[in-house]
């Protein structure tokens, strides 16, 4: 609708003008690198600059936007972006625990409120949903994305859309997706950040590239190129993925951003030098470039693209197809009809961090909690007696809110121990000891403390701090663990290669569970974690990610049982990290192992050291009552390719509680013309059972489900047999079959 628009536009633009709309700098105080652009206003003024980024502050956006309005020669308005990852100042958990409520209405609102905190800030476009299937826990961002699994994936890219969009993104109260990074981030080689990605095409199309399609087909309005390679060239540069693909096949139409200085860093991959790059860059598809105007960066759009015109490696109809995009975009959230749509004191006054929006929070944060281990009904703990607050992470208030938290008032999180003081009452006495510090070595501090987060060090020695802890700890009826992950343990540029407790901490826990008294281990996280020797020893554990800025609120209602916990696990836990990547939905491979008990077996598919389970599985995630589930019914037993299959089960809550189920379905494809999973996702509800209640919880599968992409990569259901199962997590037999008929 707004082509003539943007085509007149376009006519009267000089190649400065131009080029100045595909650049993307960096200027505020949240970056990832060192590239912070110089001269902003001027270049603003000149119509050098199409948008600017984490800048932060509604006065600051009005200022420049301003500028560019009334001082640039034709007055095109800037567009500004952010890191709104699970909220804005309101701030939900981190996107793994989110995932981790396999609920989609309320992550559709996490989004919503994020877009309207956000919007009523000057922000009208985040860098959000980030959609990588990850199934590699040594992966620092596996916290931002939604676990391992490719239907759960799209079903959440989905949500995320919609919440932000509203399908309005011209609303004052929505703001642009940008579904990212595309594609396969999370498929880096030993899941050392920004490494090298290599898949089959076949794998692609199954496993890692549904999410990011679901977010097309929810009308995504913008996408961030990955910093990987992908068949040898970087995802920045490949037109393959970048037109071909998002744009020929899926038939998107909105504009591509690169991610941080992603096109400088094409000649550091070996793509060439700085005009070859930006060239290859445009001429792939991608469209604004971020965080390339900068003294230190020498390959950017705004400095080498007039020289690739004059040398004819690109066209001037490259550049405007670019233009053309981004300008839409402008129009698209509704710039050119009001450019201070999104700053208004008024709404930033009043709709950002509302007691509503941090109530939600803080339903959301319990709704996320995975519980791992309750041996003998630990928890829910009783709001009565001495309970000893122990760890690094009780006061931490600055780490409640996780990874890409940019607008979040860290010191103003409710940690643990606020949380309880707020919510025990008078009949529990707490106290506290901190017990050991996290285990940061220099850089991770340094940069725990341009994020605000740091935990500040304890001098005393491990013992010493241990000791004091222990001594508290014999003064309680219970401990409560608060340890893990510190917020820059897990995120961008945080891969570990012991995916363990840090050792102080575990040190820690080991002279807490030597007291004898019971210990709840509240588990701060932003990956699965090996817990081996925690889940043998520890009698209960309840993992919280990072629950976001109502933290300490979230826990306390799950640990004394006003919420029962209900998340179940979205990535799998291995018991070691040599098991890595280890994933539910494996093939087969010709040597399976034959016993179930899991011991080695020479010449089989195995390993000698470990078993080949995992620790927790897909899905996993217990809750203070228990369900039990009934047989499987199939409303028939064949299908044809315009049939339904109804698959139903009767779920009863048999124990002493209320409580949510998030019932899983799952399916096998037992033979293919290329080899299929052992087990696939295909559908989940999560529903609500009174105490002794039943429910008869029904899916239905038509052949699109049973569709896969084949060797040729055509999307095809091949009649045969399928098995199928429902069930409380992945580790469920698939004891019932239907078969589809040509
Ligand atoms: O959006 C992020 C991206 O996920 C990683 N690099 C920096 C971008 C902008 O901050």
């Amino acid at each position: 609708p707004f082509e003539e628009k943007v085509d007149s536009i376009i006519s009267l633009m000089t190649l400065d003008e131009k080029l100045g709309q595909l650049n993307l700098p960096a200027t505020g105080p949240i970056t990832t690198g060192s590239s912070k652009s110089t001269d902003v206003v001027s270049k603003i003024e000149e119509g050098k600059i199409g948008g600017l980024f984490n800048i932060k502050d509604i006065k600051n956006i009005y200022e420049v936007q301003k500028i560019a309005v009334e001082k640039s020669r034709l007055g095109i308005p800037l567009i500004f972006g952010m890191d709104v990852i699970h909220g804005f100042k309101t701030t939900f958990p981190i996107p793994l625990g989110l995932s981790a409520s396999w609920d989609m209405e309320m992550i559709e609102k996490t989004a919503q409120i994020a877009a309207s905190e956000a919007s009523a800030n000057g922000i009208n476009w985040t860098f959000s949903p980030m959609v990588d299937i990850s199934r590699d826990p040594r992966w620092g961002r596996v916290s931002e994305g939604n676990g391992e699994d490719p239907f759960l994936g799209s079903e959440i890219a989905k949500a995320m859309v919609n919440g932000y969009q509203q399908n309005d993104m011209s609303a004052n109260n929505t703001m642009m997706a940008c579904v990212k990074h595309f594609a396969l981030y999370g498929a880096v080689e030993a899941g050392r950040d920004y490494n090298t990605v290599d898949m089959s095409r076949v794998r692609m199309f199954n496993e890692y590239l549904p999410p990011y399609k679901a977010a097309v087909d929810a009308g995504v309005g913008s996408v961030m190129a990955s910093f990987n390679e992908i068949d040898g060239v970087p995802a920045t540069g490949n037109k393959w993925l970048l037109t071909d693909l998002l744009r020929d096949d899926w038939a998107f139409n909105g504009f591509v951003v690169s991610d941080y200085t992603g096109i400088y860093e094409m000649m550091a991959h070996g793509m060439g030098d700085e005009v070859a790059v930006t060239s290859l860059a445009l001429k792939a598809g991608l469209d604004m470039d971020m965080a390339g105007d900068s003294p230190n960066i020498s390959a950017a759009f705004i400095k080498n693209l007039k020289t690739a015109l004059d040398n004819g490696d690109i066209s001037i109809n490259d550049v405007d197809k670019a233009v053309a995009r981004v300008l839409t975009a402008k129009y698209q959230v509704g710039l050119f009809e009001d450019p201070y749509k999104y700053c208004n004191e008024e709404r930033a006054k009043n709709d950002i961090y509302t007691q509503e929006n941090r109530d939600y929070a803080r339903l959301v944060g319990a709704e996320s909690t995975v519980l791992l281990k309750n041996e003998n009904q630990t928890l829910p703990l009783k709001k009565s007696g001495t309970i000893a607050v122990i760890g690094p992470l009780a006061k931490a208030s600055n780490n409640m809110a996780g990874t890409w938290s940019v607008s979040t008032d860290h010191e103003n999180c409710i940690s643990v121990w606020d949380g309880l003081q707020q919510t025990v009452g008078d009949d529990v006495n707490l106290l506290y000891a901190k017990g050991s510090n996290v285990d940061y070595d220099f850089e991770l501090e340094k940069r725990a403390t341009m994020f605000g987060k740091t935990i500040p060090r304890d001098n005393r020695t491990d013992q010493q701090m241990i000791d004091e802890a222990v001594a508290v700890a014999k003064k309680s009826d219970v401990i409560l663990a608060t340890i893990g992950e510190s917020s820059e343990l897990s995120g961008e540029s945080s891969s570990r290669t012991d995916i363990g407790i840090p050792q102080v901490q575990k040190d820690l826990l080991n002279a807490l569970l030597k007291t004898g008294k019971p210990v709840v281990l509240v588990l701060f996280t932003g990956r699965p974690l090996t817990l081996v020797e925690e889940s043998e020893n520890v009698p209960s554990i309840l993992n919280v990610w990072f629950p976001g800025s109502e933290a300490g609120l979230s826990i306390s209602d799950v640990l004394f049982g006003a919420v029962n916990p209900s998340g179940k696990l979205t990535a799998t836990f291995p018991r070691n990290v040599g098991q890595v990547p280890l994933f539910y939905n494996h093939k087969n491979t010709g040597r399976p192992l034959g016993n179930s008990e899991g011991h080695f077996e020479k010449f089989k598919s195995n390993y000698i050291d470990a078993r080949n389970e995992p620790l927790y599985p897909f899905g996993y995630g217990l809750s203070y009552t228990t369900f039990k589930y009934g047989d499987v019914k199939l409303d028939k037993t064949s299908m044809s390719q315009k049939d339904m299959v109804t698959v139903s089960v009767d779920i009863t809550n048999t124990g002493d509680y209320d409580g949510k189920e998030v019932a899983q379905l799952y399916i096998r494809d037992v033979i293919g013309s290329i080899t299929r999973p052992v087990k696939e996702l295909k559908g989940f509800q999560k529903i609500f059972l009174k105490k002794g209640e039943t429910k008869t919880v029904s899916f239905t599968l038509s052949v699109e489900d049973l569709k896969f992409y084949n060797a040729n990569i055509d999307f095809v259901a091949e009649p045969g047999d399928f098995q199928v199962a429902i069930g409380t997590n992945s580790n469920v037999e698939l004891n019932k079959t239907f078969k589809l008929i040509d």
